[in-house]
């Protein structure tokens, strides 16, 4: 049957037309029959008429896609073909009665399925990914994730290739069956939305430990990989068995299940996959040794990990609704990942980290075509709205609960939560009543951070009254206009603020006599426009704003220069000290580029030299907050800043300025990464992870002098690494400064590491971030690189969406070559794997922004792919949307 494409315009789905489901399912007993080229599965349902619907004979409509009908039969007597309908989505019968048991038989081709989504076959290996809607590419069913039923999964196959079979829940049973063949059969205790269904089979090695969990539970864990990678697990467990003890500490929440099975597959859309006690993780997020992963690396495992087993309490046991409310588990889920992996490192660090992720990338969305609210009201394809909006931006909204009620009132909210929806499917509004009513607090206005798009803008004053000794704040709230969206209702803002004296303490805050005194207050803007004031303030402060970043608003003051080095240099808040460095970094720049733009000549002003020198110079404290503080803001937040984009002089400005910092701060550099050099055996310990990471900071800015002694120092530190991490940032620095040994360099690194697809993925993506000349035309050459291959998502990501995504100088070269690659590319991964597909068609997202004749160049490529005939509906919802 062929696919589904756009030759009938596809319609958006909104979240104002749910409806309950007519039907329910209780049970559900799948059979696969794994044979080369084609797959057989069996699916006997026990279902009937949902009480609570309001129609007694609707008829029965089944979601399925792609799957070669055999046979249906209801209650054991087959179905005459008058009985039922068949189109591309769906299989309709007509009349059934009120309780019944449908069995239907498929027939699927996991080989075939490029778009790994369904049931696949990467290699000797048959693995799923049902979320969001790939269930129905397996067989008939309720696709949807607020039906929930029992499963119980039969999986037969050869026993020589595929002795490793694996489902949802315990083994049950298992035996030989004829030719060589046997089979396992799998029952999950718990019910489940068919999102959360996996099956795996292959010839897999493992590495097995326990956990006893505070309720007496022993959970057997297990990672599944190839032989060979079994020596790369060992981060992973560890960092399972972290998340496992800190969810029972922070939230009393125990681990439900007798076995948590990891499986690594290299062809993956995503990071990884919650499925119900059997979670699919991207090899990238599980496979670490110290010569093979860099310590980003290292910490993104951690984070997944954490993420994939804390979604099976928030997303498994209290699952969505519908999938408009796809941040009730995302936007939870990842703000429990943030705080554990804050918990296990460095708190300040982690939440810098998490701020400029969001400002990098979501403010960014929130501003062009794809703005939608955290809980999106219209969608063409769900695929399209796993998003840093409803991610990232979902986190920020639940951490603003934990910031108003504190960690115990965030305890007291999940508590609730957890008890009154276990086992059911609820939406947004759901959790934050659960907040408010645990809190005895209304939260009706903080609703609308759930519903209306765009970063909302804080406007904030000052007025110090020195005979009241009174100092005023009022802030002013608005949020940007979003097409279709009722976007101007205020919104609930808790704004953490402190209050520095001349010495740069801490005062303390009171708002009214008899205040107990605090060193931060968390404000509570709830109106358009408020006026806070504190008493008892002799001499004007300095306000420190929006401390922790607690609410992700764009925040305007105006700090002058000396004021924002000031809080750089003293403020208690480590966030704080960072943004004020950031905001004086970014008004530098602006500066420069406009002079640039002008033909001005102009200088790094004495402020940023000091602050940043300051910086280098305080010795006393964690090196991790130095090497952030010492970060430059990145080209695409310098361009979001301007109306009109100019990609050369950003590029050019950020260069100079890094160029002059590392000129007048030479020795400090020096010193700090002599300092910094390591000593013993690698270990991801915090305070390890902070030297290299320092060291490389410092490096980085030193390669800007073209000094054949930093282009030296670069190469000692390349044959000394013991570790991937120094190794590869001694690499990075060689290739991109464009140093003559860089080739050379490159060469050894990839002979070394040929065999091993992740780490080539870094040599593919060094290559392709490089700001050096001719750069495209490398793109070009690796994509013809054995190693390389377009339906490997993390190969399509490391080259072609590195190139796209990070590259701003080289993608953007003013002939559009960089756009009619990328176009080529959709319009190639169109047809392969269409999620892939549109995720890199989003890097076209903001064309408008750019000057001629870039704008015009990339609106062509929106275009080109367009009008290609067979358009699936994830790219051609992304085109359009930037096209409108
Ligand atoms: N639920 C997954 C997560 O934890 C997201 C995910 C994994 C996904 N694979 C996917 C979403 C494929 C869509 C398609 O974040
Ligand atoms: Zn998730």
């Amino acid at each position: 049957m062929p696919e589904a494409t756009t030759s009938s315009q596809p319609e958006a789905i909104r979240l104002e037309d749910y409806e309950i489901p007519d039907f329910l399912i209780d049970t559900v007993e799948l059979h696969f029959d794994l044979r080369d080229g084609i797959t057989t599965v069996e699916n006997t349902m026990r279902m009937r008429r949902n009480p609570a619907a309001p129609s007694s004979d609707a008829p029965l409509v089944l979601d399925g896609h792609d799957l070669e009908f055999v046979s249906a039969s209801l209650d054991s007597i087959p179905l005459p073909p008058d009985r039922f309908q068949i189109d591309t989505d769906h299989l309709r019968i007509h009349v059934v009665p009120d309780v019944f048991t449908l069995t239907t038989v498929v027939k699927i081709r996991p080989e075939k399925n490029t778009a790994l989504e369904g049931l696949y076959r990467p290699d000797e290996f048959y693995c799923t990914q049902c979320e969001a809607e790939g269930f129905r590419r397996i067989t008939y069913y309720l696709d949807r994730p607020d039906v929930l039923a029992k499963f119980t999964t039969t999986i037969e196959a050869d026993k020589t290739r595929f002795p490793v079979l694996l489902s949802n829940g315990n083994p049950v049973k298992a035996g030989d069956t004829d030719d060589g063949r046997h089979f396992v059969i799998f029952e999950d205790p718990y019910s489940k939305p068919c999102y959360l269904f996996a099956l795996v089979a292959g010839d897999l090695a493992h590495i097995e430990d326990r956990y006893r969990t505070v309720e007496g539970r022993n959970v057997k864990l297990r990672i599944y990989t190839t032989e060979a990678n079994i020596d790369r697990c060992d981060h992973a467990m560890r960092s399972l068995k972290k998340a496992m003890k800190w969810d029972e500490d922070v939230f009393g929440l125990a681990c439900d299940l007798d076995n948590y099975s990891i499986v690594v597959t290299d062809d993956f859309n995503m990071g990884a996959m919650e499925n119900k006690g059997l979670n699919v993780f991207n090899s990238k997020y599980v496979l670490a040794r110290p010569d093979t992963a860099t310590d980003s690396d290292f910490a993104g495992i951690e984070g997944v990990i954490g993420h994939e087993y804390f979604h099976n309490w928030t997303g498994n046991r209290v699952t969505c609704r519908d999938w408009f409310q796809l941040s009730l588990k995302e936007g939870l889920t990842v703000f429990r990942d943030q705080q554990f992996s804050g918990d296990m490192n460095s708190p300040a660090i982690q939440r810098i980290r998490d701020v400029r992720t969001l400002r990098n990338h979501q403010f960014a969305e929130d501003a062009g075509p794809m703005a939608h609210p955290v809980r999106p009201s219209s969608v063409i394809e769900i695929n399209n709205f796993y998003t840093v909006t409803v991610y990232e931006k979902g986190a920020e909204v639940v951490r603003m609960y934990h910031t108003l009620f504190g960690a115990e009132g965030f305890r007291r909210g999940m508590d609730r939560y957890i008890e009154q929806f276990d086992g059911q499917a609820v939406t947004c509004d759901d959790f934050r009543q659960a907040m408010a009513d645990a809190n005895g607090r209304n939260l009706d206005r903080f609703a609308n951070w759930y519903s209306q798009a765009g970063t909302p803008v804080l406007d904030v004053s000052a007025a110090h009254d020195p005979k009241a000794q009174t100092y005023s704040l009022t802030m002013e709230q608005s949020c940007p206009p979003t097409p279709g969206l009722d976007n101007d209702k205020p919104f609930h803002i808790p704004v953490a603020v402190g209050l520095l004296d001349s010495s740069g303490r801490d005062m303390p805050l009171r708002r009214h006599p008899g205040d107990e005194p605090q060193t931060t207050a968390i404000l509570e803007l709830t109106e358009k426009k408020q006026t806070f004031t504190f008493i008892n303030v002799p001499v004007p402060p300095v306000p420190s704003l929006l401390r922790g970043f607690s609410a992700p608003v764009s925040l305007r003051f105006e700090h002058d220069d000396q004021q924002l080095a000031f809080l750089a240099a003293h403020d208690s808040d480590s966030f704080c000290r960072w943004d004020a460095i950031q905001h004086l970094a970014v008004k530098c720049m602006q500066q420069l580029i406009a002079d640039h733009q002008s033909g001005t000549p102009s200088t790094v002003p004495d402020e940023l030299t000091a602050a940043f020198r300051n910086s280098l110079e305080r010795r006393d404290e964690d090196r991790a907050l130095t090497a952030e503080l010492l970060g430059l803001p990145a080209e695409s937040f310098l361009g979001d800043t301007m109306d009109i984009i100019d990609v050369e002089a950003v590029h050019e400005v950020r260069k100079s300025v890094k160029k002059e910092l590392a000129t007048a701060l030479r020795p400090q550099l020096l010193a700090t990464y002599e300092e910094c050099e390591s000593n013993g055996p690698y270990t991801v310990e915090p305070a390890a992870v902070a030297r290299r990471n320092l060291r490389y900071v410092c490096l980085a800015y030193l390669t800007t002098l073209d000094e054949p002694g930093i282009e030296e120092l670069c190469l000692a530190q390349l044959h000394k690494a013991d570790n991937m991490t120094e190794g590869l940032a001694a690499l990075v620095l060689l290739c991109h400064s464009g140093a003559a040994s860089a080739q050379q360099a490159l060469t050894e690194f990839h002979d070394k590491w040929r065999d091993d697809p992740l780490v080539l993925d870094k040599w593919f993506s060094i290559q392709a971030t490089s700001p050096q000349p001719g750069t495209l035309d490398r793109v070009v050459e690796l994509m013809s690189h054995p190693a390389f291959s377009i339906t490997n998502p993390n190969k399509v990501r490391a080259l072609i969406g590195a190139f796209c995504g990070q590259n701003r100088i080289n993608f953007h070269q003013p002939d559009g070559a960089g756009y009619t690659l990328l176009a080529d590319q959709v319009i190639k991964l169109n047809e392969l794997n269409p999620q892939i597909a549109a995720r890199l068609t989003s890097v076209l997202n903001h064309w408008k922004r750019f000057a001629s004749p870039r704008r015009e160049l990339m609106e062509a490529e929106l275009r080109r792919i367009l009008s290609v005939p067979t358009l699936r509906r994830d790219v051609y919802e992304i085109a359009t949307r930037a096209l409108a």
